[in-house]
């Protein structure tokens, strides 16, 4: 949100006595001044100071899940059990929803929040957030194919993917195991892609999204808050 919204909502008088508090250089942002009443702010991943007085925090909140299997990444499903469903108790706040969507089948990273823009803002394309994910094939991933994966795969519909790093773990004719590492986010896209080299995808975890890597620590279907660093990491998506 804009800095003078901000304070104005948080009780710094009128749009004019908030341009005057930040031109007499008395509001600090992360310990810079700000000079511009119109800087991108988020109180609940910035120290936002008036006067050396912080502001109180909002009551946004930040989860690092490890999705397992079964579950869709959605905020309500008629079917299906979904990933808000596996945050509990006072952690179950108003507004939760996934950033970003994997499969039923897929496991992995998932950030979950309750800060309506940040997820549109960190999947906007001009962020070209880098995904990795850990894979199991049915087939041989053979010398050819961190140049296929490389060139951008065209799928039959004519779609054209962005070049994507494949690196190949181990390779034989009945199971393969890689890491691919990609900037989009098209639906199915690492299934249909290594479907266009020839091989099935029979297991999909994703490890790590832009500079959020999976806590290996982080049982299957569990969750915990982010870190003071990973949430300082979300601070390059405010504007
Ligand atoms: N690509 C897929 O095919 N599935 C996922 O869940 C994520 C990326």
């Amino acid at each position: 949100m804009r800095l003078d919204k901000l304070l104005g909502q948080a009780g710094f008088g009128s749009r004019n006595q908030v341009k005057k508090l930040i031109r007499s250089q008395q509001v600090r942002v992360d310990g810079e001044l700000a000079l511009r009443d119109n800087l991108n702010v988020d109180p609940s991943l910035q120290d936002i100071r008036v006067s050396g007085k912080l502001l109180a925090h909002s009551t946004d909140v930040y989860f690092m899940l490890h999705k397992p299997a079964g579950v869709v990444s959605a905020v309500s499903d008629s079917q299906h059990q979904t990933v808000i469903d596996l945050i509990r108790g006072k952690d179950r706040v108003d507004g939760l929803y996934p950033i970003g969507r994997l499969d039923r089948d897929t496991e992995g990273l998932l950030l979950i929040t309750n800060n309506g823009p940040l997820g549109f803002r960190m999947l906007h394309p001009k962020h070209h957030v880098d995904k990795t994910y850990y894979v199991e094939v049915n087939g041989a991933l053979d010398s050819d194919a961190p140049a296929f994966f490389g060139n951008g795969i065209a799928f039959l519909d004519g779609t054209v993917c962005k070049p994507a790093k494949l690196e190949v773990i181990s390779s034989s004719d009945t199971q393969s195991y890689a890491h691919i590492t990609i900037s989009e986010g098209k639906f199915h896209q690492v299934k249909k892609m290594f479907l266009a080299y020839g091989v099935k995808v029979t297991y999909l975890r994703r490890e790590s999204f832009g500079d959020f890597v999976l806590d290996a620590n982080l049982p299957i279907g569990a969750y915990r808050e982010l870190t003071a660093d990973e949430k300082n990491i979300l601070k390059q998506y405010l504007d």
